[in-house]
């Protein structure tokens, strides 16, 4: 069993007309391999999608944090707020631009920003909010941009985990000043390279991610500004669009599968809570459990993978080590860290597959 079967998606997806293998074809055959017209077809369709004006593709999730941290030139002195349970590129964007990570914690029910902790962290010196949609899921939104509003913060969602997910029946990439997600292949729309978007409504600052996005130009060796390459390859683009049409199939089978775990394991693991207005896209299935190590070590015989998400919080990683973080700053983001553990889940987990995962959790949690 694999944790997230990507062989079997692209399998059902390569064929047809409008199929990945005929949208690759199509980029092999017209070569312009850097922004052909795949890329402005796809920042259409994911912006209509999303509910935005503007959609920026871009190299990586990564990129897609460092292109609005840019574009509000955000720098040394500067503050951002986030969380320190979340992959490390989401504070390690902030580091690189020479500002301070201010971590707040999370909600032990949902893995994301308190929203309750946010104003008390604000400063003078705070440039940037960004709230990660951990799991799949977005924090919520609305209390966050409320504080940022009144304090005149932009807000940047990093929605790397939670493409396709809706909060209020707005889109995860939408709800904010600025969103941000990753085309990773194991994402929820997942290309087969590194890609990324970022996403949002201002025109200005649209126009600015664009053009840093290819070395601040404004048009052919014309550079108002200081940029990088943060270009996504249209062959990338080329496999979002084949797997666009399947898109909303693949949420519903991840919905329906999220829940049959829950349903099957809720009595004898934390299984995900999904806040109210929320929909998850279960870009990870996560459970939490006492003994975790046991768990994996069972599942491992039983030829079950599982990942941890994640095993250390970034206030006590080497790389945020002169912050100064120290073990007992953010106790929710801690014990979350010792806890939780990734069940396999993709769209075409098999609900047999899935029955031996359940049986396997089962046996070994009431062993
Ligand atoms: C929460 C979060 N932020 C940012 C990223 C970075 O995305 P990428 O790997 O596409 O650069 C990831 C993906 O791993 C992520 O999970």
């Amino acid at each position: 069993m694999q944790f997230i079967d990507l062989k079997s998606q692209y399998a059902q997806y390569r064929g047809g007309d409008d199929g990945i293998d005929a949208r690759m074809q199509a980029v092999l055959d017209h070569g312009r391999y850097i922004m052909g017209p795949e890329i402005a077809e796809m920042e259409q369709a994911l912006a209509e999608r999303t509910g935005v004006a503007h959609c920026i593709s871009c190299a990586s999730g990564t990129d897609a944090l460092y292109l609005p941290m840019l574009a509000l030139d955000i720098g040394a002195g500067d503050e951002v707020i986030t969380v320190p349970f979340t992959f490390i590129a989401t504070a390690e964007i902030i580091r690189l631009m020479g500002a301070t990570p201010i971590f707040i914690d999370v909600d032990p029910l949902t893995y994301n920003m308190d929203a309750s902790q946010l104003e008390a962290a604000i400063t003078e010196r705070t440039k940037a909010i960004i709230p990660v949609s951990l799991y799949g899921q977005a924090p919520d939104m609305e209390a966050i941009n409320a504080i940022a509003n009144r304090h005149g913060i932009p807000v940047l969602e990093d929605a790397a985990q939670s493409y396709g997910a809706t909060q209020n029946g707005r889109a995860s990439g939408g709800l904010s000043t600025v969103g941000c997600t990753s085309f990773f292949p194991s994402k929820p729309l997942g290309c087969y390279g590194d890609g990324g978007a970022v996403f949002c409504d201002d025109d200005e600052l649209a126009k600015v991610m664009r053009e840093l996005r290819a070395h601040g130009q404004e048009k052919r060796y014309v550079h108002s500004r200081i940029g990088m390459n943060a270009r996504m390859d249209t062959l990338q683009a080329a496999v979002i669009l084949g797997k666009l049409p399947h898109f909303d199939a693949e949420i519903e089978a991840r919905q329906r599968l999220g829940a049959r775990y829950s349903q099957e394991l809720g009595s004898i693991a934390k299984v995900p809570t999904i806040a109210t207005g929320n929909t998850h896209v279960y870009g990870q299935y996560t459970l939490q459990v006492e003994d975790r190590d046991g768990l994996r070590a069972a599942l491992l015989e039983a030829g079950i993978p599982t990942a941890v998400h994640y095993p250390r919080p970034l206030h006590l990683q080497q790389a945020f080590e002169d912050l100064g973080g120290k073990v007992g700053d953010f106790p929710v983001s801690e014990e979350a860290s010792k806890h939780v553990v990734s069940l396999p889940m993709s769209p075409f987990l098999t609900e047999s597959d899935q029955d031996r995962v359940i049986e396997a959790v089962r046996k070994a949690l009431t062993a």
